[in-house]
């Protein structure tokens, strides 16, 4: 079968420390929880004192291929005796190296709240939670096959002191499909479970190996790893963000993936696989959303009641063995519900983990953003993590906020408890960026108002109002003088115009015709001109610029009195049936001056607009 037997203890019952023996576990209950990719040991050990000192700790033992996965390990004692039960109490749990024991040990020492007397007991109860403890066998496995696993464990309680009575049951998940297991005696099958035992008189270090192999279609979901970004706003917000990158840590998919086959049966073509997660988020969680690298996923739920909020993720694809995926899940949490005082100072009281149900975190990274201004940040988490502390931008940040960054292996759902960050924040500081704002919109104000008040000054009063207001007023008579005499200009073109139809035509008594409608409405235009040109002089200001339009308007009145006896003399010669080249000679000189009219003309019109 290819699974690998861990024989190395059988050889170290012999190796028997004798200093250990002043303890003895008169009864031993091991209930071994195979139920999720997380494994979970819970004991309940009867440690009697059969020496004469009194004793103040219990090793606990953990073969080092098993010590590598432990996430979590804690040990509590029921203080209260006999029937009346008192308060449990954690109990402190640290690594030790103890001399002359058996290689391959990791070794950890439980401090007893006060001394084990002579023939005195106690109970102990430890959980000891383990990741990447099942084994999926096959690795490999096609689509439409269930996922197996293995566990190895020992069926004795690996102890360093005598074993007097002790009890295993395995629990499998309901409806498992159980392949194989070891079998010894006194092993029993019962339902989803399996029991050893119960065994007597055990010597130290017992180790008799079993291995369970059974199907499990748990989601096998390992975040390898998850940021945690928590950020405080006194302004009543606790931005969470968290941001996931997620395996299916699982046996791999063999072969293609077929969608099809997977949509018509989901439930045996997929079995292996994962559709949705669960994040359990805290009660009165909102602006909730969940997104990946492409943008918002609408595929997940959202509910609640007074108590929690559950969000369902569910990824864009069915989750197979070895996929991965990448997300981001934000919600914010009302401030009064985090953030406490005591002692002068403030504390964030919050959870440390994820709120995805059983998930196994690779490496999790808390990130707890503070306000700008905060000081002396202290943090206090309840288990070992790894601490350092860094500084975030946010805009309008000036020093930037402190952020505490808190990073721990091997994370667990046991790791969500509480922990604390806390931090001194003058109530001043708190006003700073309103203050900043504020302080900008009221620049903004005071310079609208200076701005206004000095437009107010200017206005229907002041001699530079009157000024500007008669500058206006100029500049539109100057451009309404512009526009009339463009017109001329352009019954001038329509004038000269008629003189090259007559050639074509003959016509003389059209070509007088239409010199008589154009007089007449150069005359108009003439009549426009006066009162404009009666303003602008009433006007001092206009008095550098006027000279320039009188030369304008009488520039373009002869060249309307050029043209109008070039009209009349080529009119005359074709009544007198002259020809061609006698009526050219005829207006050569009038036609020449007339040419430099009009570009003097044109240029005073653009001499005068241009100011
Ligand atoms: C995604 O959802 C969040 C929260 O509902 C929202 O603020 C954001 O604008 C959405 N983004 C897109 C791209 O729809
Ligand atoms: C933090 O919150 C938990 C549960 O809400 C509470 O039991 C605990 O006492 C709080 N810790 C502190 C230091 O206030």
């Amino acid at each position: 079968m290819g699974i690998r037997f861990d024989l190395f203890l059988l050889s170290i019952a012999v190796l028997c420390a004798p200093c250990l023996s002043d303890l003895v576990l008169s009864k031993v209950d091991r209930r071994i929880d195979l139920t999720s990719q997380i494994v979970r040991f819970t004991s309940t050990l009867k440690v009697e004192n059969i020496g004469s000192d009194p004793v103040s700790e219990v090793l606990l033992p953990f073969p080092d291929h098993q010590a590598k996965n432990l996430a979590y390990l804690a040990a509590t004692t029921n203080e209260g005796k006999g029937k009346t039960k008192g308060s449990t109490a954690s109990l402190p749990v640290e690594v030790v190296h103890p001399k002359g024991m058996p290689p391959a040990l990791t070794w950890y020492s439980v401090s007893l709240p006060k001394g084990l007397g002579q023939g005195e007991s106690l109970t102990l109860d430890v959980l000891a939670v383990f990741m990447h403890a099942l084994r999926p066998f096959p690795e490999k496995i096609p689509q439409d096959q269930p996922q197996r696993v293995t566990f190895q464990d020992s069926a004795h309680y690996l102890s360093p002191y005598v074993v007097k009575v002790q009890l295993l049951s395995v629990k499998l998940p309901p409806d498992t499909k159980l392949e194989s297991h070891t079998k010894l005696e006194k092993t029993e099958v019962s339902g989803s479970e399996i029991k050893y035992g119960p065994y007597e008189n055990l010597p130290s270090f017992s180790y008799s190996p079993i291995i369970v192999h059974f199907e499990n279609n748990q989601p096998f979901a390992v975040a390898q790893e998850l940021v945690r970004e928590i950020e405080i706003s006194h302004w009543g917000n606790v931005q969470v963000t968290e941001h996931y990158n997620l395996i299916h840590g699982g046996s791999q998919l063999m072969g293609e993936f077929s969608r099809l086959e997977y949509q018509a049966r989901p439930q045996i073509r997929g079995a292996s696989a994962f559709r949705h997660l669960v994040a359990k988020l805290p009660p009165r969680a909102h602006s909730v959303y969940y997104r990946d690298e492409i943008g918002n996923i609408s595929t997940s739920h959202l509910w609640g009641d007074s108590r929690k909020t559950q969000l369902e993720i569910e990824p864009r694809y069915p989750m197979f063995g070895g996929w991965r995926t990448a997300f981001t899940i934000g919600y914010g949490l009302p401030l009064k519900d985090f953030l406490f005082q005591s002692e002068g100072k403030r504390f964030l009281n919050i959870s440390f983990g994820s709120p995805i149900k059983d998930l196994a975190i690779d490496c999790l990274i808390v990130k707890v953003v503070l306000p700008e201004g905060s000081k002396d940040v202290s943090a206090s988490v309840p288990f070992h993590v790894k601490q350092w502390h860094e500084i975030k931008f946010s805009h309008l940040d000036i020093i930037g906020r402190p952020v505490v960054v808190l990073e721990k292996m091997n994370v667990v759902q046991e790791h969500n408890q509480q922990f604390q960050v806390y931090y001194k924040f003058n109530n001043l500081s708190l006003l700073r960026e309103p203050l900043m704002l504020i302080s900008g919109f009221f620049f903004l104000f005071v310079a609208y108002i200076v701005y206004m008040h000095a437009d107010l000054t200017i206005s229907k009063s002041s001699a530079s109002y009157m000024a500007k207001l008669q500058w206006d007023e100029i500049q539109t008579a100057i451009q309404q003088v512009l526009s009339i005499i463009n017109r001329c200009l352009t019954i001038h073109d329509r004038l000269e115009a008629t003189l090259r139809d007559l050639s074509r035509t003959g016509d003389v008594q059209a070509c007088k015709a239409a010199r008589k409608a154009a007089d007449g409405l150069l005359k108009e235009l003439s009549k426009e001109l006066k009162p404009l040109l009666t303003f602008l002089h009433s006007c001092p200001q206009a008095a550098q610029i006027l000279p320039k339009v009188e030369e304008l308007v009488a520039k373009e009145r002869e060249l309307q009195e050029k043209l109008m006896a070039k009209h009349s003399t080529v009119v005359d010669s074709y009544e007198k049936k002259s020809g061609g080249r006698e009526i050219e000679n005829r207006i050569a000189s009038i036609q020449q001056k007339l040419k430099a009219l009009r570009q003097e003309v044109e240029d005073l019109i653009e001499v005068i607009d241009e100011i």
